[in-house]
């Protein structure tokens, strides 16, 4: 499977890089992620080009990272800043550097060329940082699937009436009206509950005193795999800004093929200075995600074995997949896209730089011994 290139994957939360180093790999590429001395963030390839040990066994000196084993300094741009043994071969030495965006408490990295970036892509999740409006729980599991398959199980939220009891028992998914929207690159699942029941607990935990209210579930996929499901509830004849909002991030990037890095989030209008209450909800995510979603998926990929694209399985579509197929049609055509960027076949459009082309390692060097 080809990851698509030109494309933000989500790579930490901001508050992970608190605690020094970070080292994830994503889409196949080991990246050690760092805060510099003047506050930026940046991204190296975790590969020292030396001996092939990871950068994020060193450390951070200024804003450069030093290697743990001889020395090797690399500054944000991965170029060499100081090679104390051998100053001669410095300019000559070099790591792969990330284009980085830090934004709604998240860090962003581009897996292309960076000087291919483009911000303005980057999918809007204000409630991730509107402090004013929004508490945010947030976390991060580490599930043994495809991202795809995380992706379809966000898309089709018919399975929350089986998979995770206690949450919508006492209606059928087939009441509500569910609908695909395609605007571009961007699909949507939209998802009206109206006529919803809430029991006496469900009405206290909302705050909405009403035993039937509206709602909605919209879910906004974004390529490569960024999902928001902004859901609503409210008193019947009001709307939704005037009801429970409880949006939350869904933001999977690919560490493997078949191994998924799952960013999550939920923020609520309600109770929001209520910290222990935050703290709750991410255990409940946590758990959620971890025993319920996490291990549906896992054992679909251990069925999938080395088959990378679901599709080419031939599964039975379902009206509820409609935005989950609609998705890996859009990152078809994308990777299709990028395919023909890549070989120059664009009729005349302008060719993006191949981002592997880039010098990565010091093995195209000749030492004199
Ligand atoms: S392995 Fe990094 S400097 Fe030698
Ligand atoms: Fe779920």
């Amino acid at each position: 499977m080809t990851f698509l290139k030109h494309a933000w994957y989500v790579a930490a939360h901001v508050h992970e890089l608190a605690e020094g180093l970070v080292s994830r790999t994503i889409c196949n590429e080991p990246i050690v992620m760092y805060r510099t001395e003047s506050g930026a963030v940046a991204a190296l390839q975790d590969r020292c080009p030396h001996r092939f040990v990871p950068l994020s066994m060193g450390k951070r000196v200024g804003d450069t990272l030093q290697c743990g084993y001889h020395g090797l300094a690399f500054d944000t741009t991965g170029a060499c800043a100081s090679a104390p043994n051998d100053p001669q071969q410095q300019a000559r030495i070099c790591v792969k550097a990330y284009a980085v965006e830090e934004r709604y408490n998240i860090v962003w990295l581009w897996m292309g060329a960076p000087e291919t970036a483009d911000p303005a892509l980057i999918p809007a999740f204000d409630f991730l940082s509107d402090t004013e409006h929004y508490a945010v729980a947030r976390g991060y599991s580490h599930i043994k699937a495809n991202y795809e398959l995380l992706t379809d199980n966000l898309l089709d939220l018919s399975h929350v009436h089986y998979l995770h009891s206690g949450v919508h028992d006492e209606v059928h998914f087939s009441q509500f009206d569910n609908k695909l929207k395609v605007e571009g690159d961007t699909v949507w699942s939209m998802l009206w509950r109206n006529n919803y029941p809430l029991n006496p607990a469900k009405q206290k935990m909302m705050e909405l005193p009403f035993p039937i209210v509206d709602g909605q579930g919209h879910s906004r996929w974004n390529p490569p795999a960024n999902i928001l499901v902004d859901t609503a509830y409210w008193q019947q004849g009001t709307s939704a800004q005037d009801g429970l909002r409880s949006p939350s991030a869904h933001l999977f990037t690919p560490e493997t093929e078949s191994t998924t890095h799952y960013f999550w989030a939920s923020g609520r209008t309600n109770d929001i200075h209520n910290e222990p209450r935050t703290r709750v909800t991410e255990e409940r995510m946590k758990l959620l995600f971890e025993t319920e979603d996490g291990p549906m998926c896992e054992a679909q990929q251990a069925y999938l074995g080395t088959e990378t694209d679901f599709l080419d399985a031939k599964p039975i579509i379902l009206k509820a997949d409609a935005a989950g197929v609609a998705a890996r049609r859009v990152t078809r055509r994308k990777r299709r896209e990028e395919a023909a960027l890549f070989a120059g076949g664009t009729g005349g459009a302008a060719v993006l730089p191949e981002p592997d082309a880039r010098p990565v390692s010091g093995d195209k060097l000749r030492v004199e011994i």
